[in-house]
């Protein structure tokens, strides 16, 4: 395989030269440029990324852990990953850690071996101290996502606790009053964020949010069906609520599901609404009403303020957040009007 000084001398130029229009590190004349990467075409070079490491002590490349790459919404974002690192010329090493602590230890340590530049963590949340400590565990930039602010790393996502606010101020304004929940793990920062943004919301209205309406999922769709099926066969019909807020798209299609299949009519019996905006819930019947955080721009910013502080020596900043955005479609009704 031909090597770097089999270019320069077929380009008739210095190795530095080839490497400086490789790498772009320095401007090189456009007719010299030609030269160089005519002799790359021609003899089928393809440059070293473990010479050049070492020659630079970077890999370009940066690392990503996902806790469920299944998800839809975290599909999007490892999307926005992708394609920042292939604007600005960096490879992406993808973990998943399926939720798994220890999983999620033993790829950072992988990660870390494999020198990648840069990190961008989604945690399982299965271990909060380890959590906290990641801006410790490394000395490597990290963006974390889903998270509380911690030290030396950039955290990074929605606005939960308006999120919160504003799909249960939604369920108000179209006349429901009895509204449940089916929320994430208790120790998921932004699930925490949502109920207390939903419980907000109720106390202004003068609502409240009886415990037995709080329904535990774990944020797959299969959580979802199970914690509304069991919340109906425990519940008398008599208690149901009217609308229930479900804190990822996943869970309320899981809970639509557990609804339709004991014929209670959504939005007509009760109204749902979800939270991501994951592609599939504008194609669903009914279409499904929910919150639309960025997910690709999550991505894609993930990688480019890594990418800007690794060659830019751009500040990474302590935290990026988005504000999430109602999308109102057929899920939920409208409560009739109180007959006198
Ligand atoms: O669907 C996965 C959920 O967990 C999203 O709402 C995202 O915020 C993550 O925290």
């Amino acid at each position: 395989m031909a090597g770097i000084t089999d270019v320069a001398s077929k380009a008739g130029v210095s190795v530095s030269t080839v490497s400086h229009v490789l790498n772009k590190t320095r401007y090189v004349a456009p007719k010299t440029k030609a030269k160089v990467e005519a002799a790359v075409e021609a003899l089928g070079y393809v440059p070293s990324t473990l010479a050049r490491a070492l020659k630079t002590n970077r890999t370009h490349t940066l690392g990503m852990l996902v806790s469920n790459s299944t998800n839809p919404f975290f599909a999007d974002i490892v999307r926005g990953v992708e394609e920042g690192c292939f604007e600005f010329g960096y490879h992406l090493i993808l973990c998943n850690s399926d939720d798994n602590a220890e999983r999620q230890r033993t790829y950072l340590r992988t990660l870390a071996m494999r020198r990648v530049d840069g990190l961008i963590v989604m945690t399982t949340h299965g271990d909060p101290s380890f959590d906290r400590s990641l801006g410790t565990q490394s000395d490597l930039p990290m963006v974390v996502l889903d998270a509380d602010e911690m030290p030396n790393v950039c955290v990074l996502g929605d606005n939960s606790v308006l999120g919160g606010r504003l799909a249960t101020e939604f369920l108000i304004s179209r006349g429901f009053r009895k509204i449940a929940i089916i929320s994430g793990p208790s120790e998921h920062p932004r699930a925490r964020d949502r109920r207390n943004g939903t419980e907000q919301a109720l106390q202004e209205a003068g609502l409240t949010l009886p415990a037995h309406w709080i329904m535990q999922g774990d944020l797959t769709a299969s959580g979802g069906h199970r914690a509304m099926s069991e919340f109906l066969d425990a519940c008398p019909e008599s208690d149901w609520p009217d609308a229930v807020f479900a804190f990822n798209d996943l869970m309320a299609i899981g809970a639509i599901r557990s609804l339709q299949e004991r014929g209670i009519d959504v939005p007509g019996g009760i109204s749902v609404i979800g939270y991501d905006d994951i592609e599939l819930a504008s194609y669903m019947t009914p279409s499904l009403t929910t919150l639309r955080q960025p997910g690709f721009e999550f991505g894609f910013q993930s990688a480019k303020l890594l990418i800007d502080h690794l060659d830019k020596q751009q500040k990474l900043p302590s935290k990026f957040v988005r504000n999430p955005r109602l999308i109102v479609r057929e899920s939920v009704g409208k409560k009739p009007a109180e007959t006198s």
